[in-house]
């Protein structure tokens, strides 16, 4: 399927605080440097707070996680689990169509979807609240027909359930996921043959559904407040002392990359003067020839680095090559809140290789990071 992102944008996106408190918890899992690796609970967080995956939502994860556009709009668009379009308000159902569910009826609960939500997937319904889609197999086949409706899945589903089910949302209510026709869990439909004696035993429901209705969020918008932030590891959030994230190299906020702590720092004036450390390289004022070389090649250059890079005068893959160790010194000095990366990310040794091997040769070695 070809994946796009939405002809119509919102301007802007942002985290709620208490989602922007999770996403530092969730950076901080990762060493200093590959905090990158936090790129699908954060764009998956940003889809659970707005219901669907914008550009400036998934371009705001990048500029946290000092990622180039490109490599988070790879992410996005590569798992069809990233809503790229609006969905309804109320939910998105996601039908499974895989054999167990087609042979069982999937077709019939897709029939109704086309009824009563839209006669196309990713397109919701005319009052806005419903939109729904096909998906591959959801791991529930011994329940088979089944959807996905919001966080849960609803099983052992027939049209009228369906409908039903739609109608009981459509009124703010939220189902007990589950079968619909009260199965326990996945055993035979004429019940236990065999653990008979853990019948009498059991909870009411099975650990899955009771998880789903204690949790109770299946189709709310996600802000961040419904449950604890579980990361102890963390001395204390970044969010509660930005004045330090901003004076702090990565590894030391907390184990937030710089990036972040830019994020959250965004209102705070910036240096108005250079900062006096090292030895400042010869800069220039625009770009040779009015054309700057693409800085964002390098690995540890995202857009918000190669604009400050702009901003001190620094255009091209030669001036970087040609850093010395006190020019390093100075230029991680004035990176404001990305201080180091220089160092950390061996940009001198990537130029190098650009400026005296070629483009080509730099591209076959940056697969490996060999620098
Ligand atoms: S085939 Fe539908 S859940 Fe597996």
């Amino acid at each position: 399927m070809l994946r796009r992102l939405h002809k119509d944008q919102p301007a802007a996106f942002a985290f709620t605080p208490a989602n922007m408190e999770w996403a530092q918890g969730q950076i901080s899992k990762y060493p200093a440097g590959r905090q990158a690796s936090a790129i699908i609970p954060l764009l998956f967080r940003a889809q659970e707070q707005e219901g669907w995956l914008s550009r400036p939502a998934i371009e705001y994860v990048a500029d946290m996680l000092g990622l180039a556009y490109i490599r988070a709009l790879e992410v996005a668009t590569f798992y069809f689990m990233f809503q790229l379009q609006p969905v309804g308000t109320v939910a998105h159902i996601q039908i499974c169509g895989t054999t167990s569910c087609m042979i069982c009826g999937a077709e019939e609960l897709i029939a109704v979807c086309k009824e009563l939500i839209s006669a196309h997937p990713h397109t919701p319904s005319a009052d806005g609240k419903f939109s729904w889609e096909e998906v591959e197999c959801l791991g529930a086949c011994a329940n088979a027909p089944m959807a996905q409706i919001g966080k849960d899945y609803y099983e052992d589903l027939s049209p009228a359930k369906l409908r039903e089910l739609i109608a009981r949302f459509s009124n703010g209510e939220v189902p007990v996921p589950g079968s619909q026709i009260g199965r326990y869990s996945s055993e035979p439909l004429n019940g236990l043959t065999a653990l008979k004696e853990f019948e009498s035993g059991r909870t009411q429901y099975n650990a899955s559904v009771q998880l789903a209705t204690d949790i109770g969020d299946t189709v709310k918008r996600i802000d961040g407040t419904e449950v604890p932030i579980l990361t102890p590891w963390r001395a204390k959030p970044a969010l509660a002392e930005p004045a330090v994230a901003d004076e702090a190299p990565a590894a030391a906020a907390g184990g937030i990359a710089a990036p972040l702590a830019e994020v959250l720092t965004a209102a705070k004036p910036e240096l108005a003067e250079p900062v006096a450390e090292g030895v400042k390289p010869a800069l220039l004022s625009a770009p040779r020839d009015g054309k700057a070389d693409d800085l964002r090649v390098l690995e540890g250059i995202g857009p918000k680095i190669e604009a400050l890079c702009h901003e001190l005068g620094i255009y091209h893959f030669d001036q970087i090559a040609a850093f010395t160790e006190a020019e390093v010194a100075w230029v991680d000095a004035n990176l404001k809140s990305f201080k180091g990366r220089v160092v950390r990310d061996k940009w001198v040794a990537q130029a190098k290789i650009i400026v005296e091997q070629g483009m080509e040769e730099f591209l076959r070695r940056a697969k490996t990071n060999d620098y």
